[in-house]
């Protein structure tokens, strides 16, 4: 059985200036997504827009958690959102790995606290989130 949303279910808000769908931030991966033709800077990120429409499929917005921004605008970013998703990719050190971390405690310390807020982890965000655990 296919159960479709009910009519009704993804209605607008009442208050078109009130948005009372989740949010989830999505952190960028480093490099431009394109292997370099685009830009080869460092300071570069991206999210594949699979995952953007993945997230809007199920009825939800997306802000992007640029991954090398200061630590009090990904604190303040991840206190707006109702959960977070990390993307597949290929970096697995440095400081995407280290903001990977640091998202990861955020969801733990929400989660203890008794707040749900969910991560989903896709193909390299799950080996990155397994390591994490695993202390490797
Ligand atoms: C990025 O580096 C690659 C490999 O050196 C090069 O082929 C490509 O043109 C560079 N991209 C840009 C936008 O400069």
């Amino acid at each position: 059985v296919i159960r479709l949303p009910r009519a009704g279910a993804c209605a607008a808000p009442a208050d078109p200036a009130v948005y009372d769908r989740p949010v989830i931030g999505i952190v960028t991966h480093p490099g431009d997504g394109a292997a370099g033709r685009i830009d080869n800077g460092t300071s570069t990120s991206y999210i594949g827009a699979s995952y953007v429409k993945f997230v809007e499929a199920g009825g939800a917005r997306v802000i992007p958690l640029i991954y090398n921004e200061p630590d009090e605008r990904l604190l303040e970013k991840l206190s707006l959102v109702n959960g977070v998703l990390f993307t597949g990719g290929s970096v697995k050190r440095g400081p995407y790995f280290e903001t990977i971390k640091k998202v990861f405690q955020y969801v733990l310390d929400k989660n203890d606290a008794g707040v749900p807020f969910p991560l989903f982890a896709q193909c390299l965000g799950f080996e990155l989130v397994s390591m994490i655990v695993s202390k490797v």
